[in-house]
């Protein structure tokens, strides 16, 4: 239970509690447990998760093992750190427990295969780039000139969906994403976008357009929002599919007249 609605910043306890959901590996049952923290200001999750490492005893007394988690940057940049914190999907390492109420739960991602504990496997992202050719393909390591001028605008609506970390937040919170349905997700349908609006990435938009028609493609997202309120970069994905729609549509208009 939430002790009043206070943050636990609001209330500097001397400790706090997280309970953490827990799997030994990709086949076996989850479980929980509870840990007693020694709180410090301005902690984040995963500050909280080491703490626990070099004491790795539950709130009954008992001995166990570390939890396992993924983490590289620390700097929210590599969106290796994901996990969902009180139910949220976020990255553990900006995550601070001053915002959190307690008790803390922290679990691994629904949508994707748990590796161990809050471990991952976020290949299906991976995958997802591929499908939709998120890239520029070069026939060669030669020198190819000066690239083609790019304003200011279409710069600055590029930057946004550069800033994708592959974190898959985006894909934890959609409604129409699960581990046996075939939607590709918002993160890559924000680089089709990405790489559409480029000069060099025009020249496969058609393959991309024909890689979101069919099932999995565009057409499943049921556009909830929830996608756009859990981005941790704030990249608004909802404009790059109704914008990926529009594409979609000229492209089956061009595709008719050209039979
Ligand atoms: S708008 Fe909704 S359905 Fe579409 S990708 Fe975002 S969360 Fe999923
Ligand atoms: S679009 Fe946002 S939430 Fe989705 S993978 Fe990229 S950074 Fe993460
Ligand atoms: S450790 Fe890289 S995003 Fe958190």
């Amino acid at each position: 239970m939430p002790l009043m609605g206070k943050t636990i910043g609001e209330r500097k306890p001397d400790y706090f509690t997280m309970t953490i959901k827990r799997q030994d590996g990709p086949d076996g049952e989850s479980y929980y447990e509870r840990f007693r923290i020694p709180y410090e200001p301005n902690m984040n999750v995963i500050s909280a998760l080491m703490q626990i490492r070099l004491n790795p005893v539950t709130m009954d007394g008992d001995q166990t093992t570390s939890p396992s988690w993924d983490a590289a940057c620390l700097e929210e940049v590599c969106g290796s750190c994901s996990m969902r914190v009180n139910g949220r999907p976020c990255q553990a390492c900006t995550q601070l427990i001053d915002e959190l109420e307690e008790p803390v739960m922290l679990e691994p991602f629904s949508r994707f295969p748990v590796v161990r504990d809050l471990v991952i496997d976020r290949s299906r992202m991976f995958q997802a780039l591929k499908r939709v050719t998120a890239w520029n393909p070069l026939d060669g390591t030669y020198d190819l000139g000066e690239g083609p001028q790019v304003s200011q605008e279409d710069q600055q609506e590029m930057y946004k969906y550069a800033s994708c970390i592959t974190c898959g937040c985006c894909m934890e919170a959609c409604p129409q994403v699960s581990e046996d349905a075939p939607f590709i997700g918002a993160a890559a349908l924000g680089q089709a976008y990405l790489f559409n609006l480029q000069p060099n990435g025009k020249k496969k938009q058609n393959d991309r357009l024909e890689a979101l028609m069919g099932p999995g493609g565009v057409g499943d997202c049921g556009n909830a929002q929830n996608c756009v309120r859990v981005c941790p970069k704030e990249i608004p994905l909802t404009d790059a599919i109704a914008a990926l729609g529009r594409q979609l549509t000229w492209y089956s208009v061009k595709s008719f007249f050209r039979r």
